[in-house]
């Protein structure tokens, strides 16, 4: 592992103080930062500008709407409740079907009424939220993932991670929920990474925990070689986020519903860089390429041409070597 990290040092991977000094300082507006760190408001932005989201079902913003969470369903089963200023997957908690006494979760567990009602107090008194400010809890849509990643999803729902430079699509990852993760797909939950070729939609290496990896952890499947569906729709709904918020250096979560298509589930000013291993190559490589091609007021279909230009595949051989 430490040759691994090594050989990527020299592959151009960036690094935590890089990224915050260089990249999230210089290039992400600081007054912007509540667009993207409070995921009601997210929502709003996406929808005003046409992006698919995942339908917003309630909002619990006061302690007396928790008696009446149910009314405010109306009647709905299936839902995702979260904390709208919640990250890492924290206080997510995905509900697939009502049952007698409460409630059945992705994972399959049960929880109570109460423990659902216990669960949405704890979201507003900012349990989950970024600097423990009293939050509100968002109910939404609970997506219904594409069937083409079965074979390597545990209970949930897996999405992907593409992070834009300047307004360039730069790498991506899929994202798959294990065992661990309780119906979600953060890596910090126990999920699965997998690098994805940016030209093509195909995904490479996998990774757990920082470890590289080749099988899913509970189905035993093959990570490389999953085509993923539309993706040439997936870099571009990505670029129109980066436009949207005005930010340079953006992560941007999409889901793909089986019904509905690309949605776009958030915006990350503070991207993780877990995603370098995952792709067995480092951030600063697509970003000095980018930084070499000038996108600054270049319109949207050419910033996509830029991303195709990419070739992270140069720099993973370079690594290995
Ligand atoms: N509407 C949803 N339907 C199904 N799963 C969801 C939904 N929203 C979130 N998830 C699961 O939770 C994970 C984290 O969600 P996200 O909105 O990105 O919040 P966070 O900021 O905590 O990462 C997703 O990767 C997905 O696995
Ligand atoms: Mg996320």
């Amino acid at each position: 592992m430490i040759g691994m990290v090594k050989r990527m040092k020299r592959a151009g991977l960036l690094g935590i103080n890089a990224r915050n000094a260089s990249y999230q300082m210089l290039l992400n507006d600081r007054r912007r930062y509540p667009l993207v760190d409070d995921k009601v408001k997210t929502k709003r932005l996406a929808e005003e500008a046409g992006l698919a989201v995942p339908e917003l079902y309630a909002v619990v913003a006061a302690h007396w709407q928790v008696k009446r969470f149910e009314q405010l369903l109306q009647g709905r089963e299936r839902f995702v409740i979260k904390p709208s200023q919640g990250s890492q997957g924290n206080g997510i908690m995905v509900i697939d079907s009502r049952m007698h006494y409460g409630w059945r979760k992705a994972d399959g567990t049960m929880i109570t009424d109460d423990d659902l009602h216990y669960h949405l107090v704890n979201i507003l008194s900012g349990m989950y939220s970024l600097a423990g400010q009293p939050d509100e809890a968002m109910v939404e849509y609970r997506v219904d993932f594409d069937s083409v990643f079965d074979q390597v999803t545990y209970q949930g729902v897996p999405d992907l991670r593409v992070i834009v430079y300047r307004g360039v699509p730069c790498m991506a990852m899929l994202r798959l929920p294990t065992r661990a993760s309780d119906g979600k797909a953060n890596l910090h939950k126990g999920g699965v990474g997998v690098g994805v070729d940016l030209a093509t939609g195909v995904t490479c290496g996998g990774m757990l925990y920082d470890r590289p990896i080749t099988l899913h952890p509970d189905t035993g499947h093959t990570l490389e070689g999953l085509q993923v569906p539309g993706w040439q729709n997936i870099l571009r709904l990505s670029a129109r986020c980066a436009d949207l918020t005005g930010f340079g250096y953006l992560g941007v979560d999409v889901v793909l519903d089986r019904k509905r298509g690309p949605l776009i589930l958030e915006l990350n000013a503070r991207p993780g860089l877990a995603i370098q291993i995952a792709n067995r190559t480092g951030l600063c490589v697509p970003f000095a390429r980018i930084d070499d091609m000038q996108p600054n007021s270049s319109s949207l279909e050419d910033r996509l041409q830029m991303a195709r230009q990419l070739q992270p595949d140069a720099a993973l051989a370079g690594a290995s070597a």
